[in-house]
């Protein structure tokens, strides 16, 4: 199933709740709550408090891309706050399968992210317990960068992978999507399309979406 997650790390800071609204009356199914720790990646955004706050605004699944060095230290926040699907870098310094274990054992979704040098193999031992991989097609750190189209035959091998053990994981494409990149992403098997720049720049944020859903689904 196609899902649309806007991020936000591009939207109106001062008026998130606003923004926050104002996604699902434009039809989106998740939101992007890119979190960054200016040190895994050079830019700082927010954390879990500000997390808690939004959650008052909004029911839509909270989809929350750690790109933290010590995420296990902080997911236990995270989920206190109401993250839903957590996913955190199997570059960064926590152990993956015991942060993967604390993040299942309080209901809320796995996900694993791989930046653009790491390969995709990197995520098959722990593949069976993950709702999601998130495919990074940029550098993680800045919105409205280009799509890496070199990242595709990550994707297509990973949808291999799970077709073969029978899993339907959640494949997540994030950087660089907008209605130009989309389906190059579907065709390759991603299913979660994570859009900032793309959105939060359109003139008709409610048309981008529902476009951007068209076009990916005609390959599921
Ligand atoms: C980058 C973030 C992305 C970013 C995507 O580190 O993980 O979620 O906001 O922005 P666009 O869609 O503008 O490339
Ligand atoms: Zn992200």
């Amino acid at each position: 199933m196609i899902k649309i997650s806007p991020s936000i790390l591009s939207c109106d800071y001062s008026k998130m709740g606003e923004e926050f609204e104002n996604m699902k009356r434009c039809g989106a199914d998740w939101l992007h709550i890119d979190v960054m720790d200016g040190h895994f990646v050079p830019n700082i955004t927010l954390g879990a408090p500000l997390v808690k706050c939004l959650r008052k605004c909004s029911d839509l699944v909270f989809d929350c891309h750690l790109m933290i060095s010590d995420p296990k230290k902080y997911i236990p926040d995270f989920i206190k706050a109401g993250a839903d699907v957590i996913c955190f870098h199997v570059e960064a310094d926590s152990p993956i399968e015991e942060t993967i274990d604390l993040i299942r054992e309080s209901g809320k979704v796995a996900a694993l992210a791989v930046k653009p040098g790491t390969d995709i193999e990197a995520v098959y031992p722990y593949l069976d317990k993950l709702g999601m991989v998130l495919v990074m097609t940029v550098e993680p750190g800045f919105g409205g960068q280009s799509f890496m189209e070199d990242m595709m035959p990550k994707i297509v091998k990973l949808r291999e992978e799970c077709e073969r053990r029978g899993l339907e994981t959640d494949i997540q494409v994030d950087g660089g999507i907008s209605l130009k990149t989309v389906e190059i992403a579907a065709k390759a098997g991603a299913n979660v399309l994570v859009a900032g720049s793309a959105i939060f720049g359109s003139d008709d944020p409610k048309e981008t979406i529902s476009l951007l859903r068209s076009s990916a689904a005609k390959y599921f």
